[in-house]
């Protein structure tokens, strides 16, 4: 099967994997909640929600390969065809019943990032992109072609500013004073894909976070640059499996936020 069997199944199961996220979302209380580490939640719906994710994917592509944030500790390597998944992004958001966090899925073929879907269930939106065939959401006000935004310097621009809870990275206070004595606007709302897939429909200029895994980042990234934006080479030469910097934005703005970003955090 081709990318347009994949892209399909693709956009019905994020469906589906948000509705069963959005089910635990109602009834989160029940939920008991784990620490991975400080600020580092998890709870029995980002597992379930994984689970059903990683069944559907078995059942119709047996011969694809799959990596899950939460059984990443299992992945097994290289695959020409691979699944990266998120099943609930944004966390911290999610247990404390902030509606921003979405159910992430990204496909990958000899190493090219090839669909990608993100879902906002609460919103009952789906931005996806196949590759080569533009970058799209869907949701109550139907279909709708995406673009990033126009601007075109960074005084003025919106950027988020992704940083993880549990990452007292000092590196985060030199890029909001570059991007403070460049005028820019910062943000974050604690959700990465989301974020970066909002920056494909132009509502924010930019989504720079200095370490993100590939679950986090290899869906939005796709659908930026199928709606015109710009992203910075990602993953790092590590690999799939070990945190990068991210850098999504609008073109115009690209190489000035590129130079700012790497200037500050002193990036190599
Ligand atoms: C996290 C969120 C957060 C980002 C972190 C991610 P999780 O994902 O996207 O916004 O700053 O780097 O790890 O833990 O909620 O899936
Ligand atoms: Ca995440
Ligand atoms: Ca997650």
């Amino acid at each position: 099967m081709g990318p347009q069997e994949r892209y399909d199944f693709l956009k019905q199961l994020s469906a589906e994997a948000g509705a069963l996220a959005l089910d635990f979302w109602r009834r989160r209380s029940e939920l008991i909640v784990e620490l991975k580490g400080p600020s580092d939640f998890v709870s029995h719906a980002d597992r379930a929600v994984e689970e059903m994710i990683r069944d559907s994917i078995a059942r119709a592509f047996p011969g694809d390969g799959f990596l899950g944030e939460e059984t990443s500790a299992s992945f097994s390597g290289e695959h020409e065809r691979l699944w990266i998944v998120d099943p609930i992004d944004g966390t911290h958001n999610f247990l404390r019943g902030i509606p921003y966090w979405n159910v992430s899925i990204a496909y990958v073929e000899d190493g090219r990032r090839t669909l990608g879907a993100v879902f906002d269930p609460v919103a009952g939106t789906m931005y996806h992109a196949m590759r080569g065939a533009g970058a799209w959401r869907t949701g109550p006000q139907g279909e709708t072609r995406i673009a990033a935004s126009n601007m075109a310097a960074l005084t003025g621009a919106i950027v988020c500013l992704g940083h993880h809870d549990r990452s007292p990275d000092p590196r985060y206070l030199e890029v909001r004073r570059a991007l403070m004595d460049a005028n820019a606007a910062f943000r974050n709302f604690g959700c990465a894909a989301l974020q970066i897939a909002h920056v494909a429909e132009g509502r924010y200029d930019a989504y720079v976070e200095l370490d993100l895994s590939s679950w986090d980042a290899m869906a939005g990234l796709l659908i930026v640059e199928e709606a015109g934006g710009y992203v910075a080479p990602f993953p790092g030469p590590q690999g799939l499996t070990v945190r990068a910097p991210v850098i999504a934005c609008a073109t115009r703005v690209a190489a000035s936020l590129t130079t700012l970003v790497r200037g500050s955090a002193k990036l190599p």
